[in-house]
């Protein structure tokens, strides 16, 4: 079963322009022990998808569920969700600013998280504030750690809330873009402290990046989001070797394929605007970028639904998009398909847009080297 299954989440803000629906009918689940990467263009509502399941959005309208073994966290009251938030769900947030508190010396934060929920006396709690220190890579810890947060570089305080949030070894680590502000060393000794976290204690991980080489070294399963929903969810391999949805395919193309394995590539949006939050476009909110638009596409807004025509994959592909479903990846032949339905439909916009948006070559594009056999 699931340690955590969304579904239908649904968060939106008041602003002074109306309503801005951030996260619209978002619907995932991770295992224990598996790593699902989440991924999408600035604005595409990672962030706030992911701290509403954990209570961390304010002033928004949310809906849905959140079941995390089997207890809705958008119903908990405040003081059990505060509970599971440190114990059973660690956080890492994308600015790190925002979880360490100015006035207190990073050890003493450190050592008050696990105060918070166990009990451990002073001097242990320094001795595995200094140990987890360690762990992410801060130097002479033994030093470090009577610091101040305005003390530690950037970087040292990402890896500060790393070893927050990993302090309690919970079962579901949420890690919003963990690794931006780090050197590549850096960043591979981290991956590895989550990889032996969900080794040690089957924790189940979502990372938010924009990091191709965190994806491929990292997910089993990738979700991609554009404009508040998920437009397709794959398993690792499918998701580069035999993508569906021409957004995906986008984010693809938009680094070259010979680095898109490689730590450091990152996805660089593609051309054009990410839609609008308070007026969406009709039918399918990638239409006015997609280089296959079909007229339907400006009425109808696809649904997620199983990709039936992949039998290879080997978790449940599903895709948001009008295209036939055995149109997979970068071959020669999928593209046909793809051509031959934009034809079939009578539109001419493949031909204008397709260029700007830099997909749509019948080209047969070999796929990233990216390992397909899991861990
Ligand atoms: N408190 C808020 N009030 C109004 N709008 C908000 C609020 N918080 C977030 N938003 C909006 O919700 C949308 C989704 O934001 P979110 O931070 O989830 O994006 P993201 O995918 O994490 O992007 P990035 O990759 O830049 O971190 C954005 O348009 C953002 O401006
Ligand atoms: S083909 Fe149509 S449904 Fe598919 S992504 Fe393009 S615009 Fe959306
Ligand atoms: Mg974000």
């Amino acid at each position: 079963m699931a340690l955590l299954e969304v579904d239908d989440l649904r968060v939106s803000f008041p602003t002074e322009d109306g309503r801005l629906h951030a996260v619209q009918g978002l619907s995932f689940s991770v295992d224990p022990g598996r790593t699902l990467a989440i991924v999408g263009e600035s604005g595409s509502g990672k962030s706030v998808a992911t701290q509403t399941m954990v209570g961390l959005t304010r002033g928004a309208q949310v809906s849905g569920r959140a079941l995390f073994d089997g207890a809705d966290l958008l119903t908990l009251p405040q003081e059990q969700l505060r509970r599971l938030r440190g114990e059973a769900i660690g956080f890492v947030f994308q600015d790190p600013l925002t979880s360490l508190h100015p006035q207190y010396t990073v050890g003493w934060q450190l050592a008050e998280v696990m105060r918070a929920h166990e009990t451990i006396a002073r001097g242990p709690a320094r001795a595995r504030a200094i140990e987890l220190l360690t762990q992410v890579g801060i130097p002479r810890p033994e030093k470090r750690i009577d610091d101040f947060p305005h003390q530690f570089s950037g970087g040292m305080r990402q890896r500060a809330m790393i070893a927050m949030a990993v302090a309690l070894n919970p079962r579901l680590l949420v890690a919003d873009e963990p690794t931006t502000a780090l050197d590549v060393t850096v960043q591979a000794q981290v991956l590895e402290l989550m990889k032996r976290l969900q080794a040690d204690y089957s924790a189940a991980l979502i990372i938010i990046t924009h990091d191709l080489g965190v994806v491929a070294d990292m997910a089993d399963e990738v979700l991609v989001m554009y404009g508040g929903r998920a437009v397709e969810v794959a398993d690792r391999r499918t998701l580069y070797y035999r993508q569906h949805h021409p957004y995906t395919k986008g984010l693809l193309a938009s680094v070259p394929l010979s680095a898109a394995h490689t730590e450091g590539s990152r996805l660089i949006p593609i051309a054009g605007q990410p839609p609008s939050l308070l007026r969406p476009p009709p039918g399918c909110s990638f239409h006015p970028r997609c280089p296959y638009a079909m007229d339907v596409c400006t009425r109808e807004r696809p649904p997620l639904e199983p990709v039936s025509g992949d039998l290879e994959a080997t978790s449940e592909h599903t895709s948001a998009c009008h295209l036939p479903e055995d149109a997979l990846g970068s071959s020669a032949a999928a593209e046909d398909l793809r051509r031959a339905a934009v034809a079939a439909a009578g539109d001419t916009g493949f031909a204008t847009v397709g260029a700007a948006v830099g997909v749509g070559s019948a080209e047969e594009v070999p796929a990233p080297d990216v390992a397909g056999d899991g861990r």
